[in-house]
């Protein structure tokens, strides 16, 4: 099973994927974390460039290198953990994308939904937790953690629009997004989260044992 975490910054994303990881740790779920752009050691080289503050960068060159960070870690990483059967926790993924280059850069969604299905293969979470929070309150949270990076250092509209394109993300596929009020306090946040993850987690494995019945 592939769960993605999206939201603006500081939404609390990294935070309740350590929560999350915790409690498949205790439930005995073998599991693999992954973030953006990195996870890998090309990714790693990729993220430094895309983060940094000293050089100009064109919206597509921003895009592109977070598509080719992308397209090493699905190979690399995402797909063979997939393969071996254990859950996949990514931090973003295809959709921040879509919010940040699209929405917030303004670039023309059909040409990113075409590169990204080239960078990925077509691979897209089951599940996507959405964390919404209000750009002004987040960018608050992030700024106590470090210096701002390139992406955090773009206006407060830049990031309102981004939140905006995530919210019409999860509009467009219910199925597939659970949206949660990222300014909740951490600990009913993550019960909500684990209360997503483990439906889905359960379905699966009853579908999986449906399918292997009927193979019986
Ligand atoms: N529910 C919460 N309530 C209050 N503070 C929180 C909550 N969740 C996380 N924080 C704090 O907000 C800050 C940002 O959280 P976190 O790093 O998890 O966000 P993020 O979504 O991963 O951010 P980024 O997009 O920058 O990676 C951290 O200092 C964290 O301790
Ligand atoms: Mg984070």
């Amino acid at each position: 099973m592939f769960v993605s975490f999206e939201g603006p910054e500081g939404a609390g994303k990294s935070t309740q994927i350590r929560l999350l990881a915790a409690r498949l740790e205790r439930e005995g779920i073998v599991h693999l974390l992954t973030r953006e752009p990195g996870g890998t050691d090309i990714g790693g080289k990729l993220r430094e460039l895309v983060l940094d503050t000293r050089s100009h960068m064109s919206a597509m060159t921003e895009f592109l290198i977070y598509s080719a960070s992308r397209a090493q870690l699905v190979g690399e990483v995402m797909r063979p953990a997939l393969e071996r059967g254990e859950v996949l926790v990514c931090d973003r993924y295809v959709d921040s994308s879509y919010a940040y280059q699209g929405h917030g850069r303004g670039l023309d969604m059909a040409q990113l939904r075409a590169v990204s299905e080239a960078a990925t293969g077509g691979l897209t979470p089951d599940l996507t937790i959405l964390l919404d929070i209000d750009p002004g309150l987040g960018l608050g949270r992030a700024a106590r953690v470090g210096e701002p990076d390139r992406i955090e250092q773009a206006g407060l509209e830049f990031h309102a629009r981004v939140r905006e394109g995530f919210l019409s993300l999860a509009a467009v596929e219910p199925s597939r997004f659970v949206t949660l009020n990222g300014a909740e306090a951490q600990e009913p946040l993550s019960e909500a989260v684990w209360q997503a993850v483990s439906a889905r987690w359960n379905a699966s494995r009853s579908r999986d044992q449906a399918g292997n019945a009927h193979l019986v």
